[in-house]
């Protein structure tokens, strides 16, 4: 039996554009593939979902603020909004479940993208005022802040491989999102501090194992540059963690490969190497800071391998934790399943499954009993 740190937190991970539905922002008006509609309408069924957490035994639960709810038209904010996710908040707490926000996941306001969007020069002073707004709204309910979601997947997948809005292929803008994307998060770290320095503020970076020639440009470049960048100006890392790359592999892992055969393989075509988990979190012990797993999960719609993903994914946690890594907490992507980006639907991340044929039926797959077991005792049973 592998016993996990006291007080450890145990939850899962969403995104509001992801599962709220009834968003206007800049996905929603790139056009009917990126328009998530009602997704899983977590908007109007955030207690029931939080009640099937509860009972999945969390005592966490990582969520996003939709700006473009917040803040629909430049310096006007929502009060309704505002009371709405009040309301969210207050349902996690009631639950006993900590609430750790994410100011920014990747989806924007339509005035702030219509202005040029992270490329205007304003932009990260435009989301410093958006987070002091937040902030203050909540610093009594919330202590755990994230301000940007993986800056190192957004800025390449919007201005470099040009796949999501605003569909740019410019080397030299990436740069330059990247940067700005640096400056909004200490522009926001700060607002925070100034609101409430004991408020814990952090970025959660996405950061993957990689093997053999790659591994000098894959550590520097993605793993490592934002974290550098933001040195002194954050409190613990969150770590979204999907991926181990060999050059082959991270070639293979841009073409998606749906209902592979492959047991190795997630339903998006990803590798399944729980050991990676271990060697990243190794790698990020360097910053002597507190680490929470802010994402880390698979696409599996049958259910066949998630349990199984879980556990040895735990383990490795486990084995970082003797290593001396200072690991607080473990989020599952996700709690449902949900609107994958530009995949849409069928990717199934979720411990519950929705139907989507049937009014969006909450159905709790098998594994969410094997998570629910691991969260109730704090510990894993080594097989
Ligand atoms: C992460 C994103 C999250 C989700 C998972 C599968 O990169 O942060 O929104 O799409 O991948």
């Amino acid at each position: 039996m592998l016993k996990f740190p006291d007080k450890f937190y145990w939850g899962t991970a969403t995104s509001a554009y992801q599962i709220e539905g009834g968003i206007k922002n800049d996905w929603s008006e790139a056009g009917p593939h990126y328009d998530a509609g009602i997704a899983c309408d977590h908007y109007n069924r955030f207690e029931e979902d939080f009640d099937l957490a509860k009972s999945m035994n969390n005592n966490a639960h990582r969520f996003s603020i939709e700006w473009a709810r917040i803040e629909p038209e430049e310096g006007k904010f929502n009060q309704n909004e505002i009371e709405h996710y009040r309301r969210v908040i207050l349902a996690l707490k009631q639950r006993g479940l900590e609430p750790f926000v994410t100011l920014y996941h990747w989806t924007l306001p339509v005035w702030f993208a219509e202005q040029g969007g992270w490329l205007d020069p304003k932009a990260p002073e435009y989301f410093a005022r958006f987070t002091e707004k937040i902030v203050s709204e909540y610093k009594d309910l919330v202590r755990f802040w994230i301000t940007l979601n993986e800056p190192n997947i957004y800025a390449p997948s919007c201005y470099l491989q040009g796949v999501w809005p605003p569909f740019v292929k410019n080397f030299f803008k990436t740069i330059k999102v990247a940067k700005q994307l640096v400056k909004a998060h200490k522009l926001s770290f700060e607002a925070i501090k100034k609101i409430a320095p004991d408020l814990q503020v952090g970025l959660a970076t996405n950061n993957t194992w990689f093997k053999g020639i790659i591994k000098v440009f894959g550590d520097y470049v993605y793993n490592h540059w934002f974290l550098k960048k933001i040195e002194n100006n954050y409190d613990f890392i969150g770590l979204n963690h999907y991926f181990t790359h060999s050059l082959l592999s991270a070639v293979n892992h841009l073409k998606v490969r749906q209902n592979t055969k492959n047991n190795q393989l997630t339903d998006m075509g990803w590798r399944i190497i729980p050991e990676g988990i271990y060697h990243v979190l190794m790698d990020l012990k360097k910053y002597n800071k507190p680490i929470y797993i802010t994402e880390n999960g698979l696409a599996d719609a049958k259910d066949e391998k998630r349990a199984k993903f879980i556990i040895d994914h735990s383990k490795w946690i486990h084995k970082a934790i003797e290593g001396g890594v200072d690991i607080k907490g473990y989020f599952y992507w996700s709690l449902l399943d949900n609107f994958e980006w530009d995949k849409r639907f069928w990717p199934r991340f979720g411990l519950i499954e929705i139907n989507y044929n049937n009014n969006l039926k909450r159905i709790p797959r098998p594994s969410s009993k094997v998570y629910a077991e691991i969260c109730k005792n704090n510990t894993i049973n080594i097989l």
